[in-house]
């Protein structure tokens, strides 16, 4: 939903921010073998925020609120092979823009402009021409491309109410194709048959997947992207699957079921532990509440499971401090969303880490992705998770040193455990959490019912 009213102002507050001008550019695909035949095209995000259309090979410039577009109509050729496409004109109403301009007059507006690189490789290397300097996202610097990420990022880190309707529309059909793949595991015999069932529905709503969809019956490959597996009776599958709508908003949503419809007893003790884990962190989510202690708090429940089930040995919080559950649970709690399902770690840290912060080198702490307190209008992932992943569990250094916190003999016991993610989108309220993906069960039992009907 294109809202002149919510870009405006987005724009005028990023105004009151900055008192420079900016560019943003918008990218461009990259062709395969010919011209025509191209990547799918996703634009900025950043240009997205203030533009809220991917318009191809387009460029904004804001100064004191005002934007100007810049863009080339489509050519008499170009109406041959895609049809009448609207007009620069008729975009900028559609937008509500100042002026507009052919690509080429851009050149002539770039004195003193901050920007942000893009990600392809086509426009950065036009940016960089264009602006007669190097770009980079350098956070020691000080200078006005930083400032202008710092700007945006404090606009970015929290969603107005069409932010909000848009992730929200993401949300609910990530939930429908998660219930979908669910219901037809049975009636499937490959990984990519049910991804094939869930993708269709995101493609069915004129979405698209907001990431590479993770379904795998190996769940310990924590960004598995093949899907050749055949599925057999004993397996958990995992799918790690979000949509993204056509204004560029993500979801991103995990679960973990059963092939056969029935978690086994080692499954279902593991599945629960994380669950555990997932809840408590939701339940404590609140403005205020450091993300990290919620990171703390999922591994010290997940550390407590894993005693009680006789995985790890020794008190839940010492083995926190000294990272014998990241043995297990090595990723991070979760990490924003937004325009993007990692959001704005195209600026590597500078969006996730308050000033002053930086990555911890701890093997439990290393892949936290957001070390920030909470604020309201924040959406944020939750989304613990158990793996047996061989290149940890046979690393001779970690082997040598948690050796005496894990009791191999029972861990063999969980055998059918490759990997279990429960992953929810949670937006902070004023008060505490809404759990936006909540129409998608949860429970072990739940999920065990969809898969009987
Ligand atoms: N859902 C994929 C990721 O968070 O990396």
């Amino acid at each position: 939903m294109i809202n002149i009213n919510t870009l405006k102002n987005r724009r005028e507050k990023l105004a009151s921010l900055i008192h420079f001008p900016i560019v943003l550019w918008s990218g461009k695909s990259a062709s395969k073998n010919f011209k025509a035949n191209h990547y799918p095209f996703r634009a900025s995000s950043h240009f997205l925020y203030f533009a809220g259309i991917p318009l191809e090979n387009a460029a904004i410039r804001l100064e004191n609120g005002k934007l100007d577009l810049f863009m080339d109509n489509p050519s008499s050729d170009s109406t041959l092979w895609h049809g009448e496409m609207p007009t620069r004109e008729d975009i900028a109403v559609q937008i509500g823009v100042n002026n507009a301009y052919p690509l080429e007059a851009l050149k002539d507006t770039i004195d003193g402009v901050a920007t942000i690189p893009v990600q392809d490789i086509f426009t950065y290397e036009k940016q960089k021409a264009i602006l007669q300097r190097p770009l980079s996202i350098n956070q020691e610097s000080k200078d006005i491309d930083h400032q202008l990420m710092k700007a945006i990022i404090s606009l970015r880190l929290t969603h107005d109410e069409i932010a909000l309707k848009e992730i929200k529309k993401a949300v609910d059909v990530s939930v429908e194709a998660h219930k979908m793949g669910i219901k037809s595991t049975k009636k499937c015999s490959t990984e990519a048959e049910v991804r094939a069932v869930m993708e269709s529905y995101i493609i069915s709503q004129n979405m698209t997947c907001a990431y590479n969809s993770i379904v795998t019956v190996n769940g310990e490959i924590l960004h598995n992207e093949t899907y050749h597996n055949l599925l057999k009776s004993g397996d958990l599958l995992l799918a790690d699957v979000g949509a993204e709508t056509a204004l560029g908003w993500a979801s991103d949503i995990t679960r973990t079921w059963p092939v056969n419809g029935q978690f086994s007893s080692s499954q279902r003790d593991i599945y629960d532990v994380v669950l555990a884990a997932h809840d408590a962190c939701i339940e404590k989510m609140k403005p205020g509440i450091e993300y990290r202690d919620i990171h703390l708090l999922g591994a010290k429940i997940m550390a407590e499971g894993l005693v009680n089930l006789g995985i790890l040995k020794g008190h839940p919080e010492t083995l926190v401090e000294k990272d014998a559950h990241a043995v297990f649970f090595p990723h991070g709690i979760g990490h924003l969303l937004g325009l993007d399902v990692h959001d704005m770690e195209d600026l590597g840290d500078l969006a996730g880490y308050q000033e002053g912060r930086t990555r911890s080198d701890r093997f439990g702490l290393g892949y936290l992705r957001l070390d920030r307190p909470l604020k309201a209008g924040m959406v944020v992932t939750i989304e613990p998770g158990f793996y047996q992943v061989p290149a940890i569990l046979n690393h001779p250094q970690f082997k040598e040193k948690y050796n005496k916190d894990i009791n191999w003999d029972k861990l063999q016991q969980f055998s059918d455990v490759q990997g279990i993610r429960i992953e929810d989108d949670i937006l902070v309220t004023e008060t505490g959490a809404e759990i936006l993906t909540k129409n998608l069960p949860t429970q072990a039992e739940e999920i065990e019912a969809m898969m009987i009907k």
